[in-house]
């Protein structure tokens, strides 16, 4: 493994260790990671890689995959693809990954983790989103205590990505998991009214995490709400192709410190440690951090993937863009650093642990 571009970035480069074959479609690649790197690569149930594709196009291109390995009970990382009309990164994955490729990769991220292993889980996936919901389920059962019920759709039996290892899941553990099967080519596209009978046997004193196409997640979180779920316990993960690459690090770096401007006084606890820094009003939060070296999650720097998720504790910030937060999330004072420009006189707090 090694640390290809700065260490505050944090790429590096990973090994893949074997490819399993989950359906005709869909391949599993499993990276060891190395023991000098077990806790950069240290990871929450439901987060995700970024890795970066070859193109001949363009050089490389930059994807996101959720982890369908569990950070308790699997050894080694492993990510689930699926082919996609028209994906390249999903595609090439398909088509040359290899065991003993390499490939450079971001540390684990995102923000569709449980907050706490114990609660009782509605998991509900369509197709490919099982990715996620595979890994915070094998974790739940494992480490947690909470009551689970998976609900998981597919076009047809031929497509079910991991139909063994849930079906083993739920052999282990009696009275713990229920999982619901759905076949399109059997009943149908789901609608959020038959969503609603099918989740109403159990309850609604559950977390939701929802993972899949766009269509069928807008019909779950309807499903939910009109059973009576709070906007809190519907968990969503958010699968946008980046339009940046974070792995083209010279860019942004040049143009952050091409721009002009004057500066806010800022506080930033990032791990634990507090930065005392002068924020200037045109540069996003995180690209100002990293070029003063201060070592800052963060993927897309899009808006789209919520790794840089921070809080403000004082004072104002503005986003340029948002394709994550909702309204409740803005209010309570949660910001996208990538996006994220002062937007106050005083002094502004933001917090990355909070
Ligand atoms: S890094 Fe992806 S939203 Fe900020």
């Amino acid at each position: 493994m090694t640390d290809v571009i700065s260490s505050s970035r944090k790429t590096h480069t990973l090994t893949i260790a074997g490819i399993v074959d989950e359906t005709p479609d869909a391949k599993s690649l499993i990276f060891s990671v190395p023991n000098e790197a077990r806790e950069t690569f240290t990871y929450l149930p439901g987060q995700f890689l970024t890795l970066q594709i070859p193109s001949e196009r363009s050089g490389s291109v930059a994807r996101c995959y959720s982890l369908s390995s569990s950070p308790i009970v699997d050894s080694n990382l492993m990510v689930t693809i699926k082919r996609t009309a028209g994906g390249y990164g999903s595609n090439w994955l398909c088509d040359n990954a290899a065991e003993g490729m390499q490939l450079n990769v971001l540390p684990p991220s995102g923000i569709f983790t449980p907050g706490s292993l114990d609660s009782d889980f509605l998991l509900i996936a369509g197709g490919s989103g099982i990715t996620p919901v595979i890994s915070i389920a094998k974790t739940v059962l494992s480490a947690g205590t909470g009551n689970v019920v998976l609900f998981y759709a597919n076009r047809a039996a031929e497509s079910v990505i991991f139909a063994r290892e849930v079906d083993e899941l739920s052999q282990r553990s009696p009275g713990r998991l229920s999982v619901k099967h759905w076949l399109e080519s059997e009943r149908g596209v789901p609608t959020s009214e038959l969503l609603a009978t099918e989740f109403a046997a159990a309850g609604i004193e559950r977390e939701a995490f929802i993972c899949g196409p766009g269509p069928f997640k807008d019909a779950a979180v309807s499903a939910l709400r009109a059973l009576g779920y709070d906007k809190s316990q519907i968990h969503l993960e958010i699968f946008n192709s980046l339009s940046g690459n974070p792995f083209d690090t010279s860019a942004s770096l040049a143009s952050s410190d091409s721009i002009p401007g004057t500066t806010v006084s800022a506080e930033i606890t990032i791990g634990g440690d507090v930065h005392n820094i002068e924020w200037p009003i045109d540069v996003p939060l995180v690209q100002h951090l990293l070029n003063r070296g201060i070592d800052v999650p963060f993927s897309c720097q899009e808006g789209e993937c919520g790794t840089c998720l921070a809080t403000v504790n004082r004072g104002k910030a503005r986003m340029l863009t948002n394709f994550v937060l909702d309204d409740d999330d803005i209010t309570s004072g949660s910001i996208l650093a990538c996006q994220a420009l002062p937007d106050c006189d005083d002094m502004i707090r933001i917090d990355f642990d909070a």
